[in-house]
């Protein structure tokens, strides 16, 4: 397929396991992925944006998974499937493709580029023998096992510490190293590649080290749940190793084997338990494949639950349906983004959620239109006075660029003060005693609703990236024509209201919680 036009935005998810219904770490990448496309949905309009997510379908860990369960792989996949989709309307997740890694696209697309890579001669038959971590996938061709005082130990994986096996095996090999020069120039080069410079620095540090050959392949006697290496030109019974299956992901869905004008990627959003595959082996397997690389790839960190990594078998899963169920969708994006700055971990409590629910969306937010509304209610029988002054437009650029940086809680706080000052302005000019003076007070008093329609009007649009329906409905009771993703970023501090809107109030935006 090829699209004529300019380069789309074009942002992507991991795509995600499903041995297991998705959970808050999940919400969190893909919440983060939809703020960076309505932002730039507002900037390009809607045609200039591609925002792709999905699910990841093979490897151990589903075959695993659904033997449990007692059915076929694909069934299995097929069950967890529309909870990801499910959970995705619930959020107001504004994707506009859904990849599964088991459609025959992405089938065609890796073993295209598997045929390709092998026929350069950039994949190798070798001979394997070491350790295996199977909930890694990972090879560990040479680890030494010392307990204390130099005894020796229980083998297991240095990432995760779970115990290895030792394996000797005939396999294909993708090798990095002859790549690794280029990797580590274009990551000096490119400032931004990496988000944030922590993770920058973690790449570079690892790729100090020479770099082993990457193993692509499975026995099908070990693992047959993956996609076939293609026979010829590969040996028969061979599958692909999840993640080269994986990665490719991003290129089947803008055309692989051709590539259209959304590549390169601008952004791939990631946590930083997935850095290594994303910023040392799929830049190289692009580069094999003749292939420029993503724009950025953004790291954000991991939410913890008192402390404690989210698992299973400890019973502590935060379940995004029942948390939005309880504080409804926007104060769970808003928490999401304001609570923590991105990159760094967080811990996720219901009461740090209602904190801000109270403070920050029902009293600042909230009370403000509300009480704002009921004002042009009583005081201009509910049509807004004129007023050509408009809200501050440093800080739209300041809030554009925060964005941009992927610092969501810096444009939150500034969304934030807006609408402090606003509630401050209200304090300050006391409309209930204005609307008792003569004709200067009342001169005032137009003016200073003109002021507060106008800046939450801008805030509404500002908004819209992270809290869409909020945004939209103060849009709607401040009596504006459309939806604000009409308006295009700059014009939401440039412009300002028409004469004469007809205010729609509506009930508070956020009701106290008993
Ligand atoms: N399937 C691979 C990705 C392949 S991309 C080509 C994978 N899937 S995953 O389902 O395990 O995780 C996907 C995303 O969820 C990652 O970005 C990961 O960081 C994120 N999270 C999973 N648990 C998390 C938290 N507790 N906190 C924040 N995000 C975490 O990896």
């Amino acid at each position: 397929m090829t699209r004529p036009g300019p380069k789309p935005y074009y942002v992507t998810t991991p795509l995600y396991y499903v041995n297991a219904p998705p959970h808050l770490g999940h919400a969190y990448t893909t919440v983060i992925a939809d703020v960076l496309a309505r932002y730039q949905r507002l900037r390009r309009g809607a045609a200039g944006v591609w925002f792709l997510t999905g699910t990841d379908e093979h490897g151990q860990k589903i075959q695993q998974a659904a033997a449990a369960a007692g059915q076929s792989p694909q069934a299995f996949a097929d069950a967890i499937v529309p909870n990801f989709q499910n959970l995705w309307a619930a959020l107001n997740i504004s994707y506009d493709d859904f990849i599964r890694t088991t459609e025959p696209r992405h089938r065609q697309s890796v073993q295209a580029a598997l045929t390709r890579l092998f026929q350069q001669g950039q994949i190798v038959k070798d001979h394997y023998e070491g350790w295996y971590c199977t909930p890694c996938e990972t090879f560990w061709p040479k680890l030494v096992f010392a307990g204390p005082g130099g005894q020796p130990a229980a083998p297991v994986c240095p990432d995760c510490r779970r115990p290895v096996e030792q394996i000797t095996e005939e396999n294909y090999f993708f090798p990095l190293e002859p790549h690794r020069r280029w990797l580590v120039d274009h990551i000096r080069a490119q400032e931004t590649f990496i988000l944030p410079a922590t993770r920058r620095n973690e790449v570079l540090a690892f790729l100090e080290q020479p770099l082993t050959p990457l193993c692509i392949s499975r026995p099908t006697a070990r693992l047959s749940w993956g996609i076939p290496l293609p026979s010829p030109p590969f040996e028969p019974g061979y599958v692909t190793y999840v993640w080269f299956d994986a990665l490719l992901n991003y290129i089947t869905a803008v055309g692989y084997p051709t590539v259209d004008a959304r590549w390169p990627a601008d952004a791939h959003l990631i946590g930083k338990d997935i850095l290594r595959p994303h910023a040392v082996y799929w830049p190289i397997m692009l580069r094999a494949l003749g292939l420029p690389p993503p724009a950025t790839i953004a790291v954000h960190g991991w939410w913890l639950v008192e402390g404690e990594k989210m698992s299973k078998s400890k019973g502590n899963v935060v379940d995004p349906n029942v948390v939005v169920g309880e504080f409804g969708v926007d104060a769970y994006r808003y928490f999401l983004l304001r609570e923590i700055p991105f990159g760094q971990d967080g811990t996720f409590s219901e009461a740090a959620l209602e904190r801000r629910y109270t403070d920050d969306l029902a009293n600042d937010l909230g009370n403000l239109v509300y009480r704002m509304l009921t004002m042009v209610e009583k005081y201009f029988n509910g049509v807004l006075p004129l007023c050509p002054s408009v809200a501050p437009g440093l800080r739209g650029e300041l809030i554009g660029r925060a964005i941009e940086a992927c610092d969501f809680q810096a444009a939150l706080n500034a969304i934030w003060q807006t609408v402090t000052e606003a509630n401050m302005l209200v304090d300050k000019r006391k409309p209930w005693v204005l609307v008792k003076g003569g004709a200067a007070e009342k001169q005032q008093l137009a003016e200073t609703m003109g002021t507060l329609a106008n800046s939450l009007r801008a805030v509404a649009v500002w908004l819209w990236p992270f809290m869409p329906a909020t945004s939209e409905n103060i849009w709607r009771q401040l009596g504006c024509p459309g939806v604000p993703s009409d308006v295009e970023w700059d014009m939401a501090w440039t412009s300002r209201m028409a004469d004469d809107q007809r205010i729609q109030k509506s009930p508070p935006l956020f009701p106290r919680r008993s």
